[in-house]
């Protein structure tokens, strides 16, 4: 809910040029009611499957208050590591409700895992089951499991992001489950009760979602014929947003009509990853125009936000919308260009704007996702800050890191 409303740019009931006079710029907005409204439209979708667990990718945004609000509506997590584990039961989030994601979990991370008794582990490689398996032995605990599966389907999104295809580093192939039945059965401790699957982000086809889930399902049946017994299945995340307002977002009509369909015929207990979909759209990076560079024939916005806070325009090459905060009636084409000193440090290429001007301010829109999570200190500069706009009020949900915060753990 940040959009234009007679021409002001608006976050829920406030004018955000209110907030750009109150917190030191650059900083995110996030809308709350957004986020709740995506929430409860995801619940909506699956409602008709008896048990669902929905568990939020938390690597999308981590911040404390956010992740309160998932556990506050019933939603999981899933997560990548054990700071994620912590965050989110930190937040009040149950520990039954947490399934652990990711290639590479260390020693310590299992241990502490299965002290808290998640809800399960997703398995990435042989190996991994293994590790599993002696470190349940040795605190005498049996630890639920579920394989990932790399079913080689194409989700048609940028290369960075697809994960479902032979040649990723997740999960494990069909085939080298096949060739492990046995050596994975063998394992005492750790009870293999689930297949999951993500084949990709920013999914905006629901095709390839609905071709996984039914190569799943030809694939549960081999598993179970071979002696285990699969009981649940995870279908991952994924779900696409509008980056571009004139492009369609995830098609939901379709996933409901036929991959929902199909995992009610599957009758198994699923579980749903949302990463970005709950919480892409809500959050907008606001900045500062601080010069306007005409250099042979080209417009420079030169903002004070830069990679360094959203990096997926520079990474991805991704596409966001940037907004004045107040709409005029003439138009120029700018380059939207950040403080740090590299050439990919863009925001827009040649993007036509209505008219700014220094000392404006500017909305990064749909920056609520992969945006303050994977912000750094690059540059020398301090993480910044993260405000909640509900309805007519607005509050701070992360203080801007000091200088003396950013350097506290160096030592001279
Ligand atoms: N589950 C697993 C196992 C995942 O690896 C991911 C994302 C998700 C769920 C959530 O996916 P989502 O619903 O958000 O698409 N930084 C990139 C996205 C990387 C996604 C990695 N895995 C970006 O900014 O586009």
């Amino acid at each position: 809910m940040i959009g234009y409303k007679d021409n002001i740019l608006m976050c829920e009931d406030i004018d955000i040029r209110e907030l750009a006079e109150v917190y030191d710029s650059p900083f995110y907005i996030y809308s709350k009611n957004d986020i709740l409204n995506k929430i409860r439209f995801l619940k909506d979708i699956f409602s008709s499957l008896d048990n669902v667990l929905i568990a939020y990718a938390v690597k999308a945004e981590n911040n404390l208050s956010i992740l309160k609000m998932m556990a506050d509506e019933g939603i999981g997590a899933d997560v990548v590591s054990i700071g994620e584990t912590l965050k989110y039961i930190k937040a009040g989030g149950k520990a039954e409700n947490i399934v652990f994601s990711g290639v590479a979990k260390t020693e310590e991370e299992i241990r502490k895992s299965i002290e808290l008794n998640i809800k399960r582990f997703n398995i990435e490689s042989i190996p991994e089951a293994v590790r599993i398996n002696n470190i349940a032995k040795e605190m005498k605990k049996r630890v639920k499991c579920s394989i990932r599966v790399n079913p080689n389907v194409d989700a048609h999104t940028h290369e960075k992001i697809t994960t479902g295809v032979t040649g990723n580093k997740f999960g494990i192939s069909i085939k080298t489950i096949r060739e492990n039945a046995n050596l994975l059965k063998s394992l005492d401790n750790i009870s293999i009760e689930s297949l999951s699957m993500h084949i990709g982000s920013q999914m905006t086809d629901s095709e390839p979602f609905y071709k996984a889930i039914l190569a799943m399902k030809d694939f549960i049946n081999d598993v179970n014929s071979m002696g285990f017994n699969i009981t649940d299945i995870d279908i991952g995340g994924g779900y696409g947003v509008r980056y571009d307002k004139n492009s369609s977002g995830f098609d939901f009509e379709h996933f409901k009509s036929k991959s929902i369909n199909l995992l009610k015929e599957m009758n198994l207990n699923v579980t749903t990853e949302p990463g970005r979909y709950f919480v892409a759209e809500s959050g907008a990076l606001i900045m500062r125009v601080e010069y306007i560079k005409e250099e042979l024939g080209r417009k420079y916005a030169i903002l004070d936000g830069g990679m360094n806070d959203y990096i997926r325009v520079a990474m991805y090459d991704a596409y966001n919308d940037i907004c004045p905060l107040v709409k005029k009636e003439n138009v120029s084409n700018y380059d939207f260009v950040g403080p740090i000193c590299e050439s990919s440090d863009f925001f827009a290429y040649n993007r036509e704007c209505s008219f700014i001007e220094e000392a404006d301010y500017v909305a990064l829109l749909d920056a609520g996702a992969y945006g303050f999570s994977m912000s750094s200190n690059y540059n020398s500069r301090p993480l910044i800050s993260q405000i909640m706009v509900d309805k007519d009020k607005h509050y701070v949900i992360r203080k801007r890191q000091t200088f003396e915060d950013m350097i506290a753990n160096e030592i001279i």
